[in-house]
């Protein structure tokens, strides 16, 4: 038993958002926005999870026989993790958790960077043995058991970093060679949340089925086509599939108008193509953008009411920052 610190990075969604739930492919790149936890074994009587955020004094107490009643929104997601964990490998120590990261997250999967932060530091503390693919299985559930409904892509991402084609809920997770990607990253405000999106698509789905299934099966194919897209560098094509699962994104109604303004301005500044990443509803959009467009595009965006988001892509995944007995 030893203190470890893991990091994890955050994601964003090229292309494929919604139909990957329901076991289409996405595309998904990490972003260098760091989430961090840090595990210490504590000596007490009552084995017990005490969890704590790095900017508060503040600790939520668990006992392990008590975790996943998960009553509180700000430490759900590392008490779901903790409990799967608990599950597979009885955990017999207290111990102390504290998670850290940018108070801002931008909706780029804070969530899933900080439960891959929190198993991976577990798994090094309590010497575990758990690869990627089992680190991947475990967040995921946990995830599920927070949210009801996800497609595990951000928790993929969290893990293996990089650029990844994902597909059938994490059966299939290839990581693609692309040292880096042109593209502007704005921020249209905070979202309502992701599992509304996820429910009205749902429920879109139940009133249309031959039509959402039919726009699902044209995202899985723009996503299939964009990777080699992507793994050939064809930008201009792939701007153009950014382009058309946007409009698939509003057929599902989950753009909004501010978010379809940052898109219209990076268009008319001369991006190749531009869309909203991940659930809609705000958050973020991407524009893939030629190296000469980049700053009239940037200053398009902001002038649209959007915040330039400064983090790299193509981030490195789940690791160890230290390890200590
Ligand atoms: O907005 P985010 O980062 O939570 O992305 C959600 C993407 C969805 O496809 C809508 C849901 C999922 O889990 O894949």
């Amino acid at each position: 038993m030893k203190s470890a610190r893991a990091s994890a990075p955050g994601k964003l969604m090229l292309l494929g958002e919604h139909a990957v739930v329901y076991g289409h492919p996405c595309l998904v790149t990490a972003v260098d926005i760091r989430y961090s936890a840090a595990v210490t074994p504590l000596d007490k009587s009552t084995p017990a999870i005490h969890i704590h955020r790095a900017e508060s004094s503040a600790a939520r107490v668990i006992p392990l026989n008590e975790l996943g009643q998960l009553s509180e929104p700000e430490t759900a997601f590392v008490e779901a993790v903790v409990k799967r964990v608990h599950q597979q490998r009885t955990i017999a120590t207290s111990l102390r958790i504290e998670t850290d990261g940018p108070a801002i997250s931008y909706g780029l999967g804070s969530s899933s960077a900080v439960t891959v932060a929190a198993a991976a530091a577990l798994n090094e503390s309590l010497d575990l043995g758990f690869g990627n693919r089992e680190l991947f299985d475990l967040c995921f559930e946990a995830v599920l058991d927070v949210q009801g409904k996800a497609s595990g892509f951000d928790v993929a991402a969290a893990i293996y970093g990089g650029t990844l084609y994902f597909s059938e809920r994490g059966e299939v997770i290839t990581p693609l060679d692309v040292p880096s990607l042109p593209i502007v990253i704005g921020y249209s405000g905070a979202k309502v949340g992701t599992v509304s999106l996820v429910e009205k698509v749902a429920q879109l789905h139940s009133r249309q089925p031959f039509m959402v299934e039919s726009i699902f099966e044209l995202v899985h194919r723009l996503t299939d086509d964009g990777r080699y897209a992507l793994e050939q560098k064809a930008w201009a094509e792939l701007g153009d599939l950014f382009n058309i699962q946007q409009g698939l994104l509003d057929a599902l109604g989950v753009s909004t108008l501010p978010l379809s303004r940052l898109i219209e301005a990076a268009r008319s500044a001369g991006a190749w193509g531009a869309k909203l990443s991940g659930a809609g509803g705000g958050d973020c959009m991407v524009a893939l953008a030629e190296p000469d467009s980049v700053e009239a595009i940037r200053r398009a965006i902001h002038d649209a009411g959007g915040e330039i988001v400064e983090y790299a892509s193509n981030a490195s995944g789940v690791r160890i920052e230290s390890s200590a007995t």
